[in-house]
């Protein structure tokens, strides 16, 4: 029997992820799958007073494969960093050493209106992102506010070891293998040392194991305007954690919304699955919210952790049917858009077709 946790979170959260639920239970017909939702980011706040329990971790650890709603909102923005809800993500990932966040950023052509650009350019779009995660400036040391000389100073940390490094690189160089064989990895080597062993390391390994991959290295200010320049040219893009987090945003909003983006971060272990778009408070209890992301989230857990790559191409498939049929939700639809949840039951019946 294999078992996910379902963390929904916040904010829409909970909403996508109950559109999940309907896909999980519609396969648990042909597959050994079970799963249970408990409580994180700021819901875990309100009723234990920290974003991630031991207990939730401890179970995010049993599990095969732990799936993520959003965590976040104005009501914990307050709260001091340690207590915030994006801590308890920040050490869920750091704990279950999933170094590796993959961000498929592919352009459905029935979206292709979709997009803030030009039809022309957006075409063939199909950018694959692996961020580094639980390293970089999000995690090093020291960290702080605090007061020098009666004005206050704030300092983080961007450190990189090679390892880290390397062993990031080989997911990029690997996963390019299976797809169009170019990683584009992505550093300011021209202003920070740390950048420097970056690229000097991305190259090493280049070199010694994966000379049939084609690599080219960009400035992150650069990449970010040739990402919207010749977006379709780009086919792996390899990033530390703060650029490949910012890269992300914009690679979504190639593919028309946010709301489309899923996410699998991997180790050598764990995976976690969640869309990359937050909790959206502004949306958040409307039922408008758009599943899409988070449902193929769930395709990327099939396919990563349960190795039911027939499932993860079914969904996928599923969603690109839907789409061709014209269901919109409000993100990316003008008129007679689709609720959340009658999104999820028209991907659900989609899924039902193809299988
Ligand atoms: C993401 C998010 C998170 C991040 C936040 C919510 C901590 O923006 O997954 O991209 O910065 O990694
Ligand atoms: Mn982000």
């Amino acid at each position: 029997m294999k078992k996910i946790l379902i963390l929904p979170g916040d904010g829409i959260g909970q909403e996508v992820t109950n559109e999940c639920l309907k896909v999980i239970s519609y396969f648990q017909k042909d597959c050994e799958i079970e799963y249970t939702e408990d409580l994180f980011g700021g819901a875990s706040i309100d009723v234990h007073g920290e974003p991630l329990t031991k207990e939730v971790l401890k179970k995010a650890m049993e599990a095969d494969a732990v799936l993520l709603g959003a965590v976040g909102g104005p009501k914990w923005e307050q709260l001091e960093h340690n207590l915030k809800p994006e801590k308890g993500l920040l050490t869920l990932r750091k704990e279950l050493e999933a170094f590796a966040n993959l961000r498929p950023g592919k352009v459905f052509p029935a979206l292709i209106d979709a997009s803030s650009l030009k039809k022309s350019i957006v075409k063939g779009t199909d950018i694959f992102v692996v961020r580094e995660l639980t390293g970089g400036i999000y995690f090093g040391e020291p960290r702080y506010i605090k007061e020098v000389d009666g004005k206050k100073v704030g300092a983080n940390n961007l450190i990189y070891s090679e390892d880290e490094i390397a062993r990031v690189a080989r997911v990029a160089f690997e996963i390019a293998r299976k797809r169009r064989n170019k990683v584009t990895s992505l550093d300011k080597a021209n202003v920070l040392e740390v950048m420097q062993l970056w690229r000097d390391v991305v190259s090493e390994i280049h070199s010694n194991e994966f000379k049939d991959v084609e690599l080219d290295h960009l400035y992150i200010d650069n990449a970010a305007m040739q990402v919207i320049k010749r977006p379709s040219t780009f086919d792996v893009i390899l990033a530390g954690n703060l650029f490949g987090d910012i890269i992300s945003d914009e690679v979504a909003e190639l593919t028309g919304s946010l709301g489309m983006l899923p996410s699998a971060s991997i180790g050598n272990k764990y995976g976690i699955y969640e869309p990359v778009h937050g909790s959206a408070p502004d949306i958040a209890g409307q039922n408008i919210a758009n599943p899409i992301a988070a449902i193929l989230s769930l395709g990327m857990l099939f396919k990563y952790s349960l190795q039911l790559d027939s499932i993860h191409d079914l969904i996928e498939s599923a969603v690109s049917e839907t789409l061709n049929a014209g269901f919109r939700t409000k993100d990316i639809g003008i008129k007679d858009t689709l609720t959340c949840s009658q999104m999820g039951d028209e991907i659900l019946k989609n899924i039902d077709k193809l299988s």
